[in-house]
């Protein structure tokens, strides 16, 4: 069988991203699955492939919270690209720093996702339906964008978790207004209420199964009725009103601030 479509899922091996990326391989795509654990990323692929029969699985292992590895995956890269799931996320409890000291949650959760599209929409160019989908939250606000690292006051990892939602929808639109030109339509969504690490870490558990949470990610990335569709934000497969979209001048201010990274 010819697998025509190209997809990267990052966070693959986490709770929701396992499952969107079996989804996507049911639809027929080849599916590079992105996580930092190679071990983890080779078990999900050959699970994948057992269960949906395409073999046209493969990983790369890539700490999405550093720009280098992200540079360096994107310049080993051949083949053009159809669709991008920025789906991986952290939220440690205690305040932790990337090597290169830059506060974690805002390394994975915003600048991972920032330089997954910077530095791979240039495979996604010239294709008939190529799609970002940014999995987002409804829980999300309070960002101050004069302390996107959360410097002040005392760490609080729910609060900063927040923050980078907001971030993902309002960089969802930046992205949107910047590459609808190049025919890339981005999206962003709420993917259910899953039980996780993540969630776990947060304190919030989760009612909805995996393939609940991946249903809206899924939908966003192939449903025929979004083609061309951009900038937007879903719920539960509808479309909602993201009022922190709706700021040009601070979705500017937060891309500005991410380029300076
Ligand atoms: N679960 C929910 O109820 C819920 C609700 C709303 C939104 N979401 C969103 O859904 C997405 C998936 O969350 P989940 O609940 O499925 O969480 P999860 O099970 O904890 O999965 C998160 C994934 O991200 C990966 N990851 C974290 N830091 C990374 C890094 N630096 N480099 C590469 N991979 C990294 C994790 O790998 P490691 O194990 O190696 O860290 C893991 O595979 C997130 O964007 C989250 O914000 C979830």
């Amino acid at each position: 069988m010819e697998y025509k479509k190209v997809a990267i899922v990052t966070g693959s091996y986490g709770a929701i991203g396992k499952s969107i990326a079996e989804s996507i391989a049911k639809n027929n795509y080849k599916v590079t699955l992105v996580g930092r654990n190679r071990i983890k990323l080779k078990q999900v692929a050959k699970d994948i492939i057992n269960i949906t029969g395409n073999t046209d699985v493969d990983y790369s292992v890539v700490d999405l919270s550093r720009k280098q590895e992200i540079i360096s995956f994107s310049e080993s890269r051949k083949s053009p690209l159809h669709l991008l799931i920025n789906n991986a996320a952290t939220t440690p409890r205690s305040r932790k720093e990337t090597p290169e000291g830059i506060e974690m949650q805002f390394a994975t959760n915003v600048l991972g996702y920032f330089w997954m599209i910077k530095y791979l929409h240039p495979f996604m160019e010239g294709l008939d339906d190529a799609r970002i989908v940014n999995v987002a939250s409804y829980w999300a606000g309070g960002l101050d964008l004069n302390d996107v690292e959360s410097k002040k006051g005392v760490y609080n990892n729910d609060d900063v978790y927040k923050n980078s939602k907001q971030a993902n929808r309002m960089l969802t639109k930046a992205f949107a207004e910047e590459l609808k030109d190049k025919n890339i339509s981005v999206l962003a969504c709420h993917p259910g209420d899953v039980r996780s690490k993540l969630s776990t870490d947060l304190g919030h558990g989760g009612w909805e199964s995996p393939e609940q949470g991946a249903d809206t990610p899924v939908w966003c990335a192939i449903a025929e009725e979004l083609k061309g569709v951009t900038g937007k934000y879903y719920e539960h497969k509808s479309e909602r009103k993201c009022r922190f979209s709706e700021d040009k001048n601070s979705v500017n201010k937060l891309y500005e601030i991410c380029e300076g990274y």
